[in-house]
């Protein structure tokens, strides 16, 4: 196991939107995530990571495994991930032609992950079956897989499972805790600051003046305080934010600050990734509006803006009083 230490080098330093040494998978901010992955996965441990969505899981595995060069393997975690499918499955034509053995065998992505040494990272593990989760329970006990008629699957000198839960998914968390939680370590992800948050919006969306960045940033994360909503979005939501008004400012030929424009897509970007309380009797489509004219203002007097297109104003707004 000595020789994972060369591979997951020390060099755990990525900080900042170009910070990291590898340019394709920029991690903003997070430095003290991935020194922990880093560690973890160094001295040989399987990891969970364990966050709402869009909490940059996906985006911190991709940084480590691109900085330690070792091959990554990824699989969608849900219901259909059967143990043949994750492990992978005896061809059958093959096997009236030639038999049962390696070469009739077709990997699946744990069989590959463990062959080639690979991180195996399973989003939402949450998801799949008891008899999938079972045959990762058992190869992260013993460092090998037996699978009828072909064998033993060895692990190579890198395998690792990383795999990523948000605990408040409605499926099979509850399924999961005890199973898991015994043969992983667990790095937990919550939402990074305002600041960092910007600068993820920054990276992933085009140019806007940086004010109103900044303010569609805190219009989103104060989706996450308001009283009727479950769970707010994340970061996801103002990526999408920023884009749409980029996009629609353009086409209707306005400022790309207008408010208008910034408030269709506001609607757009948030109101399906907002979840409201039970208890709530407004629309997703309200509580958007009011959040948009808590932190943008009042809509501005018809005359004031200088619109091309011939709507009324607020006469499309679902949530209008
Ligand atoms: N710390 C971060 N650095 C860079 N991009 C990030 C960060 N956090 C989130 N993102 C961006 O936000 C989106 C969601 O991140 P992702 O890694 O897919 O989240 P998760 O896997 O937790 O659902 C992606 O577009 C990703 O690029
Ligand atoms: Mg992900």
């Amino acid at each position: 196991m000595s020789t994972l230490t060369a591979r997951f080098g020390p060099d755990a330093s990525a900080s900042g939107p170009a910070g990291g040494p590898s340019a394709a998978t920029p991690v903003v901010g997070r430095a003290h995530e991935v020194e922990m992955l880093d560690a973890a996965l160094e001295s040989g441990a399987h990891v969970v990571l364990e966050g709402p969505p869009g909490t940059g899981k996906t985006t911190l595995l991709r940084s480590v495994a691109d900085r330690a060069h070792v091959p990554f393997v990824f699989v969608e975690g849900n219901a259909e991930l059967t143990p043949a499918r994750l492990v992978g499955h005896f061809d059958p034509a093959q096997v009236l032609d030639r038999g049962y053995g390696p070469e009739t065998f077709v990997d699946g992505p744990l069989a590959e992950a463990l062959r080639s040494g690979a991180l195996l990272y399973v989003e939402e593990v949450n998801r799949i079956p008891e008899e999938t989760l079972n045959v990762l329970l058992t190869v992260m006990s013993e460092g090998e897989l037996h699978v009828p008629r072909l064998g033993r699957i060895g692990a190579g000198p890198g395998f690792r499972l990383v795999a990523a839960m948000n605990p408040f998914d409605a499926v099979g968390t509850a399924r999961i805790s005890s199973a898991i939680y015994d043969r992983v370590c667990r790095i937990t992800m919550g939402y990074q600051t305002a600041a960092d948050e910007d600068t993820v919006v920054g990276l992933r969306a085009p140019a806007v003046p940086d004010g109103w960045r900044s303010r569609a940033v805190e219009l989103v994360r104060s989706t996450r305080e308001h009283p009727d909503v479950r769970i707010g979005s994340s970061v996801r939501g103002a990526i999408d934010l920023v884009r749409i008004t980029a996009t629609l400012s353009h086409r209707r030929g306005v400022d790309v600050v207008d408010w208008r424009a910034g408030l269709d897509a506001a609607l757009v970007a948030l109101s399906g990734r907002i979840r409201l309380q039970e208890s709530c009797t407004r629309s997703a489509e309200q509580v958007v509006r009011e959040l948009y004219e808590s932190v943008f203002g009042a809509e501005p007097d018809a005359d004031d803006t200088d619109r091309d297109d011939a709507d009324p104003a607020g006469g499309d707004a679902p949530g209008g009083a």
